[in-house]
């Protein structure tokens, strides 16, 4: 059930080039599925709650992996363990697998990579993951040691600092050539990367969701900050009936 929690900083890090980790110790468990976001408030009435997949649920912690970007950002990574900050979740559909998907691709690159890892700790035990994760360069490289725990990992960069240089979906469709076939494609990244991949799973007819990050507001459907286009012509609302679509549904 959602709800806004009052939940108290436990750690807060730096884990990779720009990149922290914060977990919260929230007041009670939260079911959590996997792909779903909290809308984290950092205070002053200026400031928007910003948007956050949820990464991590370990009985009350839940930890969130966040790129500082600009001011939202900014002021979370200041905050000290103890810190109390409302955290408004789970919000958002999530990822769903399906009981006759056994072979499953997480194909994520940016922050997209922290949402997969989600799927990776719901799913890992039941499912054949492979994990396709692309990163801007070594420094940027955070989440191996999840990662590692799936079928497959196949790690890469934009410079080839760290694995091979490519991007996470042309890692994808090079095992894909090699007859690696999953049942369904689970994704989130940046929107080039993900009508790369839209493309690619058209030509190839496979079965593919994607986590869509679009600029939000209230997180909980009311005041239409996040729409986006679907392929029919009509409107859907990225925090309430996504973050996660059928790739073919929508426009990107
Ligand atoms: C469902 C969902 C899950 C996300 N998960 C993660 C995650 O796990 N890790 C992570 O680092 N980032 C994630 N993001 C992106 C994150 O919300 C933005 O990077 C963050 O809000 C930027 O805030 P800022 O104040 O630092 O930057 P600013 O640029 O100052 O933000 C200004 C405004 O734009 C919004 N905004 C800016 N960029 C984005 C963006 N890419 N997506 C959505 N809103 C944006 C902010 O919420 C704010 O309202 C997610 C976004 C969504 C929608
Ligand atoms: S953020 Fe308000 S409707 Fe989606």
């Amino acid at each position: 059930m959602m709800k806004d929690y009052l939940a108290t900083i436990v750690k807060n890090e730096r884990i990779a080039e720009n990149i922290h980790s914060v977990t919260f110790a929230l007041d009670e468990a939260c079911k959590v599925r996997c792909g779903q976001f909290g809308n984290i408030s950092l205070g002053g009435s200026h400031l928007l709650r910003r948007p956050i997949a949820v990464c991590k649920v370990d009985g009350r912690e839940v930890t969130f992996c966040y790129q500082i970007k600009g001011e939202g950002t900014q002021k979370l990574k200041t905050l000290a363990a103890g810190t109390k900050v409302n955290v408004l979740m789970p919000l958002g559909n999530g990822f769903f697998i399906e009981e006759k998907e056994k072979k499953v691709a997480l194909v994520g690159g940016g922050v997209g990579v922290f949402p997969l890892i989600s799927v990776l700790r719901e799913y890992g035990a039941s499912k054949e993951i492979s994990a396709y994760i692309g990163y801007r360069n070594a420094g940027a490289v955070c989440g191996v040691d999840e990662f590692e725990k799936a079928r497959k990992f196949v790690g890469v960069t934009d410079d080839g600092s760290y694995g091979d240089k490519m991007n996470a979906v042309q890692a994808f469709e090079a095992d894909l050539k090699k007859g690696n076939r999953p049942d369904v494609v689970l994704a989130c990244g940046p929107t080039p990367m993900l009508r790369a991949l839209k493309a690619l799973v058209e030509r190839e007819n496979l079965t593919c969701f994607v986590s869509l990050e679009e600029r939000m507001g209230c997180g909980i459907g009311a005041c239409l900050v996040c729409v986006c286009d679907l392929t029919g012509g009509a409107k859907a609302r990225v925090c309430k009936d996504g973050p996660v679509f059928n790739a073919s549904d929508v426009s990107l």
